[in-house]
């Protein structure tokens, strides 16, 4: 007892001195109800597992007196005491029909493997019925999914995941238009993260067969004004994305994203008439960029013309 009011003490100590933190804080716990709720609630868990605690000592005080009092009630009488077994022990010998330790000798094994003999005792209810439970649930599941073919399997469950989230994009893309980057939509970017963001990308990966500036080397010149698939961002954002077939420029549209083929498209773009020295020979054909077209409203700060 004296170990259950210690440990009261020193809850209702913690609590107290909770509090104090609290209230010192500005715009403390105590004023937020969510918080507020929560304290109480811990508190009247706490005050009821003392409370259980407390009544299960008492109970085990009361089998004591009731226990001591049938001991000498009996030795009054002249006969000898008796334990009665618990309710707990009689609920477990009737669920597990156990034979009990003074029969055992009629259901030992007539086998014996270096003296280790096998008791023919009845197995555990939970252990029995799980595993019927389980033989059932086996029949089932199997007629479910592979006779009726009534629930899906992983495979059609995937499936359908698939063509769920793809219509959600679908979607999405149709109800914003700007969002997704492609040939038709890719602009010219000078925005300076933009742009450091695509010469990252271009010394990381293009400049082993392009150079780092752009002069090339396996692949052709990126600075002048000759080129075998065009020089609109629109031509080279295809090129970066689709590759060019047989050749060494593969597509990098599945290791990129849409907006980092744009930036490193832009970026290259920027090395448009930089003649660094020793750069590869023109090839292609020669693209003029366009005269300035108006840009449309939602992309004026960040296209330009080429
Ligand atoms: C393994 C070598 C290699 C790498 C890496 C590479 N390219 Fe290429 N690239 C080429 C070759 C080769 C060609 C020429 C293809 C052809 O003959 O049509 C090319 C062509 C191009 C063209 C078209 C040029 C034109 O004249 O029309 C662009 C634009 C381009 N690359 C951009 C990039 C970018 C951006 C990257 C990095 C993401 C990159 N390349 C990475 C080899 C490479």
């Amino acid at each position: 007892m004296k170990k259950v009011k210690a440990i009261f003490a020193m809850m209702l100590l913690s609590i107290g001195t909770f509090a104090q933190s609290g209230n010192a804080n500005k715009g403390s716990m105590w004023e937020d109800p969510v918080s507020l709720f929560y304290v109480t609630v811990g508190f009247l868990i706490v005050v009821a597992v003392l409370v259980i605690v407390v009544a299960l000592y008492l109970l085990q005080v009361l089998r004591y007196m009731a226990k001591d009092t049938a001991i000498k009630r009996a030795k009054a009488q002249g006969i000898e005491y008796k334990e009665q077994p618990s309710w707990w022990e009689n609920l477990n010998q009737k669920l597990h029909g156990f034979v009990p330790i003074e029969k055992e000798e009629a259901i030992i094994m007539d086998h014996s493997y270096d003296g280790i003999r096998e008791l023919d005792n009845h197995l555990p209810p939970w252990w029995k019925w799980l595993f019927y439970g389980s033989i059932i649930w086996g029949v089932v599941y199997f007629i479910a999914y592979h006779v009726t073919d009534s629930l899906p399997l992983q495979t059609e469950e995937y499936n359908t995941e698939v063509a769920q989230a793809e219509e959600q994009v679908r979607k999405l893309k149709a109800a914003n238009p700007g969002a997704v980057i492609d040939e038709n939509t890719v602009i010219l970017t000078t925005e300076v993260t933009a742009l450091a963001d695509g010469k990252e990308t271009f010394n990381n990966i293009c400049s082993s067969c392009h150079r780092m500036d752009g002069g090339g080397d396996i692949g052709p010149n990126l600075t002048d004004k000759y080129w075998k698939h065009g020089g609109s961002v629109k031509d080279v954002f295809k090129v970066v994305r689709d590759g060019v077939p047989n050749t060494n420029m593969v597509a990098w549209g599945g290791a990129l994203s849409p907006e980092k083929m744009q930036n490193v498209s832009s970026y290259l773009l920027t090395l448009q008439g930089t003649n660094p020295p020793n750069a590869k020979a023109p090839e292609g054909d020669l693209y003029e960029p366009a005269a300035t077209k108006p840009a449309t409203s939602d992309s004026v700060k960040t296209q330009a013309s080429i």
